[in-house]
Order: C-alpha cells, then sequence, then structure tokens
C-alpha cells in the first residue's frame, strides 16, 4: 500500500466532548486533559526513532467516550482519583490500538477525519503500532494494581475475540441477530462495560453499584454499536470523518441487514444474499431499497433505543446531579448521533 499525503485535521475535528459529540463533559475536563497528557507522556519516548508515527497520532483524536465514561462515572460515585487518570488513559490506549487493527480488517482509508494508519504507513506498520498500545496499555495499568489488569484484560480478551468472531463470520450471508449481538457484546460493549465498571470501583464504590455501572456501560456500548452499524450503512462520510459502507463491502451482515434477510419473501432474500456475494455494481443502493422495504432501518433504531433504556435504569443507583444527567444524555445521543 503507498504512502498517502497526511494533513493535519481541522481544530474543530479534533476536540472532546461538546466540541465533538455535542454532550458537555465540563465536570470532567481537567481530568480528561491529565488522561490525554499520560496517554501522551508514554508515547513520547518514541518521537525520536518514529517522529511522523507518533506526531499523526497526536492529531488521532477521537471523542474520548471511554475516558469521559469512566471519569463521570467517578465522579458520580464520589470521587476521581489519579488512579482514574491512568485507567482513562490505558482504556483509550486499548480502544486506539483496536482502530488501528480494524482499519487494517476493514480496508479503511479514513479516521477521525485524517488518513488510517495502513492508508499512511501499510498494514505492517499498523499491526506493530496496535500492538505497542496494547502493551503500554497493560504496562501502564500495572502501575495501578492487579484487580485493574485483570479488568481491562477480561475486557480486551472480549473485545479480541469479538473483532476475531466477526472477521471469522465473514461471508456468512445467514448469520442470526443472536450471532450479531454476541460479536458486539464482545467488540464494543466489553470496553465501555469496564468503563463504568472501573470508574465505580476506584472511587470506593460497592460491588454492586460496580456491576450495575458495568451494565450501563455494557447497554450503552450495544446501542452505540447498532447506531454505528446503521451509520455505515446511510451515514456521511464527510461528517462521521471516517470510512463507511465497509461493512457490505466485507460481506459482515450487520443487524439492519440481518432483519431485511429475515423479513423479505425467500426468493427476493436469496437474490439479495447473492448480490452481497458477487459484491454487485450498485449494491448499496439495492440494499438500502430493501432495507425501506421490509423497515430494518427503523427496527434497528427502535432496538438501539430500548437498549439505550436499559442502560438508563442502571443509572438509578447513583445520585442525582450533573454527572448523572450527563450519562443520562449519552444514552440518547449513543443512538441518534451522526459520528
Ligand atoms: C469507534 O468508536 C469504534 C466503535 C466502537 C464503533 P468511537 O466512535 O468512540 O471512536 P473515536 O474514538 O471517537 O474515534
Ligand atoms: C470498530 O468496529 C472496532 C471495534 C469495535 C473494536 P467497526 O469496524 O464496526 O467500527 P468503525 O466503523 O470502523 O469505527
Ligand atoms: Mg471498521
Ligand atoms: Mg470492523
Amino acid at each position: 500500500m503507498g504512502t498517502v499525503m497526511l494533513s493535519v485535521p481541522p481544530a474543530q475535528h479534533t476536540g472532546t466532548g461538546s466540541k465533538a459529540t455535542g454532550l458537555a463533559f465540563a465536570p470532567v475536563a481537567s481530568d480528561i486533559e491529565e488522561a490525554d497528557r499520560i496517554f501522551d507522556h508514554t508515547l513520547s519516548q518514541y518521537r525520536s526513532p518514529f517522529g511522523s508515527l507518533i506526531e499523526h497520532l497526536r492529531h488521532y483524536r477521537g471523542k474520548r467516550l471511554r475516558p469521559a465514561l469512566l471519569l463521570l462515572t467517578a465522579k458520580s460515585c464520589g470521587k476521581v482519583t489519579p488512579q482514574h487518570h491512568t485507567l482513562a488513559a490505558a482504556v483509550e490506549m486499548i480502544h486506539t490500538a483496536t482502530l488501528v487493527h480494524d482499519d487494517v480488517l476493514d480496508e479503511a482509508e479514513l479516521r477521525r477525519h485524517i488518513p488510517t494508519v495502513n492508508a499512511g504507513w501499510g498494514n505492517k506498520v499498523s499491526i506493530l503500532l496496535g500492538d505497542m498500545l496494547f502493551t503500554h496499555s497493560f504496562h501502564l495499568t500495572s502501575t495501578v494494581d492487579r484487580r485493574a489488569c485483570e479488568i481491562i484484560g477480561e475486557a480486551t480478551n472480549r473485545v479480541c475475540a469479538g473483532e476475531l468472531r466477526q472477521v471469522t463470520e465473514r461471508g456468512n450471508l445467514n448469520l442470526t441477530e443472536a450471532d450479531y449481538f454476541a460479536i458486539i457484546d464482545g467488540k464494543t460493549a466489553a470496553l465501555t462495560e469496564c468503563c463504568g465498571k472501573l470508574g465505580a470501583l476506584y472511587a470506593g464504590a460497592s460491588e454492586e453499584v460496580a456491576t450495575r455501572l458495568g451494565n450501563f456501560g455494557r447497554n450503552l456500548g450495544l446501542a452505540f454499536q447498532i447506531a454505528d452499524d446503521l451509520l455505515d450503512l446511510v451515514g456521511n462520510e464527510d461528517t462521521a470523518g471516517k470510512t463507511l459502507g465497509t461493512d457490505l463491502e466485507q460481506q459482515k451482515l450487520t443487524l439492519p441487514v440481518i432483519h431485511c434477510l429475515n423479513r423479505l419473501p425467500v426468493a427476493e432474500a436469496e437474490s439479495l444474499r447473492a448480490a452481497i456475494r458477487d459484491g454487485e455494481s450498485g449494491l448499496g443502493r439495492r440494499v438500502l431499497v430493501a432495507l425501506e422495504k421490509s423497515q430494518s432501518l427503523a427496527y434497528a433504531r427502535r432496538k438501539a433505543e430500548e437498549i439505550a433504556r436499559t442502560a438508563r435504569q442502571e443509572l438509578e443507583c447513583l445520585p442525582r446531579g450533573e454527572c448523572r444527567m450527563i450519562l443520562e444524555a449519552m444514552t440518547d445521543w449513543s443512538v441518534k448521533r451522526e459520528k
């Protein structure tokens, strides 16, 4: 793969919280900055050998949803500690590693409004950079304690197994809803679950509250991924800032398409399967027409809303206040977001 010209992203694409999501992370804004500082400091040792790559990572900033989730949960449970800052940096590092690898798997060229690492440096560099981010995350977490390593380790195992399962199911055009939910429960919800749990535990919350906030994070992650899969079909690349349409291209079935194939008359479903298998030209348009006919986009949106509601119920264990309100707003935003 050739090297592409890398450009510095415009400022409006790099912010956290309100800038990037329309959600205000104000109560933990300085804590997110501290987690960013730990993230940058960890990688600064590589500036000299891998200058342009590490510089690229400085602009490779997303919404910081996972650090925000961990820190808002912590604050809502009573306090944010230096351990939370380290853990927030560690989970964002795991997330970044999975994205660097995911863009290789999905052959994506754009992420966070700038070229992917694979587009700029190729697959080999992406694999090794992703590995380095994983190992640094665990090295950082080992400065907290053994339990944190276990929790982040277990979540990362689930994320990797989820991505692996999605790759091995590629081309399976009879994938079921249960298979789909098992995939997204691993690849996305495991890490958001871990954020809710860690935020609570290291603020001194009870095991019961930590479990409920873990469930909050897990359901938030499921709703978030369903919305992401809708965006892959009907979103706008300029707004999302990443390559879309890769799921169909890669023959990875997501919730709307699974629902549609189950709803269409058998012969029509078979014909659509053949079109997906052959990568027929105009496939995107054809699938959209079928999705409208079977009302599958509306079905997936309803499902995401239902799961977001389940997430919201778990927040009842928290005292009312600004942080809880923001966590509640995150559940709505996760479903309705455009990026
Ligand atoms: C992208 O996650 C990967 C998914 C789980 C869908 P985000 O949308 O949180 O990515 P960034 O960090 O903001 O780029
Ligand atoms: C992102 O998954 C990677 C993980 C959740 C680990 P997707 O491939 O569905 O998400 P995007 O659209 O590339 O961000
Ligand atoms: Mg992808
Ligand atoms: Mg993917």
